[in-house]
């Protein structure tokens, strides 16, 4: 009986175009899924007996050389146990198990721990860059266990996006590292599109551009310095016919956004690691505030909160919204990293930053050329603690400031909510400044509770008897 390298458990649409884009690169790879269905159309889809995928558990773990490379491509969550508890009872000394899912990190520590006697190596890896990526070449985030890694590592430098001829995999250190810095990748991805919403709102909504417009205007900033995967699928959306009736499917998309929660797990995180991320909050919060369509038509009847006041010189405000776009980009991307930085040191995941910008320069949803540039600033600094510290990017931001402050204060004047495109403002400037009024927040603390504060001409804690009682 032929025995593969590779075994990809869950024949959907990643698992199958991951496991055909392993056997393009020359590896040995079969597949298995409870689903005969799912397994009959994998062995149409590669004839010739190259491949013979299984809907028996025994028999595709019988196909598998030892020590078998078990990789899991279920959805994240309760399924993920459930293969773990079914492989139980096959898995052998040295098998390595790689889940492929968006786990939440907190179970794939979890696993780690409850396989950390066990024979086998157990392994967390994020993979982006949806269907296309994982049939063409995905960014891949590999961490855990790195006898496991070592084993995989070639197969997975084969199969992964290039850029410039460099593999965008890289191990991304210990324990649930990898699911880690996808769920961040996925914050990052949350904040792109809201921004990349907010700037059509404001086209739609206060430039009042028609969708050929808009579409030529996305295009062309995808030809420039915002040159990234979201901006071009941004683009190509304003191209999309309604099949169903006349005009662009865009405008017959209910405005509700969905969610499966890895933004809002990175808004969760953050706060346990010390890392301030609005920017990607405000994307998640947002997606919140567009699900509750019935309150937000019965609320628009009472209060008018469509552009009112005229736009003035629509070029100059176009130039602006380019470069809040851009300077929201790095921010976005300023916020995630600086998330990782602290992650990796609240986690001891040893996170290497400067692969982390690396990996995600191709095959990944947020892939933009700026990232090139970032993988720069950390390569130069790996201790980089904040991407807006550069001295390339401290530069952009702090020359566009002026026109991202317009920007954002038209926009609420006409009455059109960017949320994603103040928050980042708010964290510019916040960063930059040396003083912020938190002495208020630290008297009020300690006037109601006896919180104590620090003094900024000496050292030490204090409580103060406030003179003024408030019953
Ligand atoms: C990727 C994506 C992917 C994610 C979807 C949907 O990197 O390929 O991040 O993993 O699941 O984008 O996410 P939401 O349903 O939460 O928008």
């Amino acid at each position: 009986m032929k025995k593969y390298s590779f075994g990809i458990i869950g024949l959907g649409t990643m698992g199958s175009n991951f496991l055909q884009n392993i056997h393009e690169h020359g590896f040995t790879v079969t597949g298995y899924d409870k689903d005969p269905a799912k397994v009959n159309a994998l062995n149409a889809e590669i004839p010739g007996g190259e491949t013979l995928a299984f809907s028996d558990l025994k028999q595709f773990i019988n196909s598998l050389e030892t020590p078998r490379n078990i990789i899991l491509l279920v959805p994240a969550g309760k399924f993920v146990d459930f293969v773990l508890e079914d492989l139980k009872a096959y898995w052998g000394e040295n098998d390595v198990i790689v889940d492929c899912g968006n786990s939440h990190f907190t179970d794939t520590q979890r696993r780690l721990l409850a396989l950390a006697n066990s024979k086998v190596h157990f392994m967390g890896m994020g993979i982006s860059g949806g269907e296309a990526g994982a049939r063409y070449g995905a960014s891949i985030m590999p961490g855990g266990d790195k006898v496991a890694h070592s084993r995989i590592a070639p197969m997975l430098e084969a199969v992964c996006a290039k850029v410039s001829g460099q593999p965008c995999t890289a191990y991304m250190g210990n324990g649930a590292a990898g699911h880690y810095v996808k769920m961040v990748h996925n914050g990052i991805e949350y904040s792109i599109m809201q921004l990349l919403s907010e700037s059509y709102h404001l086209m739609k909504g206060f430039a009042k551009m028609s969708n050929e417009e808009i579409q030529k205007l996305f295009a062309e900033w995808n030809t420039g310095r915002l040159h990234s995967f979201l901006m071009e699928v941004t683009a190509a959306v304003f191209l999309q016919p309604d099949d169903a009736g006349n005009g662009l499917l865009i405008d017959r998309i209910l405005d509700t956004a969905g969610q499966k929660g890895t933004g809002a797990w990175t808004s969760q995180d953050a706060a346990n690691v010390v890392s301030a991320i609005p920017s990607i909050d405000a994307a998640v919060s947002q997606r919140i505030i567009s699900s509750f369509k019935k309150e937000r038509v019965q609320y628009a009847q009472q209060v008018i909160n469509v552009a009112t006041q005229p736009i003035g010189d629509k070029q100059l405000f176009l130039k602006q919204l380019e470069q809040a776009l851009y300077s929201s980009y790095i921010l976005s991307y300023a916020q995630g990293l600086n998330m990782l930085t602290r992650a990796s040191a609240h986690y001891q995941f040893g996170i290497p930053m400067a692969s982390v910008a690396s990996i995600w320069r191709g095959g990944c949803i947020i892939r933009a050329t700026m990232l090139e540039k970032i993988t720069g600033a950390y390569t130069q600094n790996p201790s980089l603690e904040n991407l807006m510290a550069d001295s390339y990017f401290a530069g952009e931001l702090q020359s566009v400031k002026k026109d991202f402050s317009f920007l954002v204060a038209s926009a609420l004047q006409a009455g059109i909510p960017v949320p994603g495109f103040s928050a980042a403002l708010n964290y510019y400037l916040s960063y930059h400044s040396a003083w912020l009024p938190a002495n208020l927040i630290q008297a009020q603390r300690d006037f109601f509770g006896a919180h104590t504060y620090q003094r900024t001409d000496k050292d030490g804690i204090f409580h103060s008897a406030w003179s003024q009682i408030i019953r």
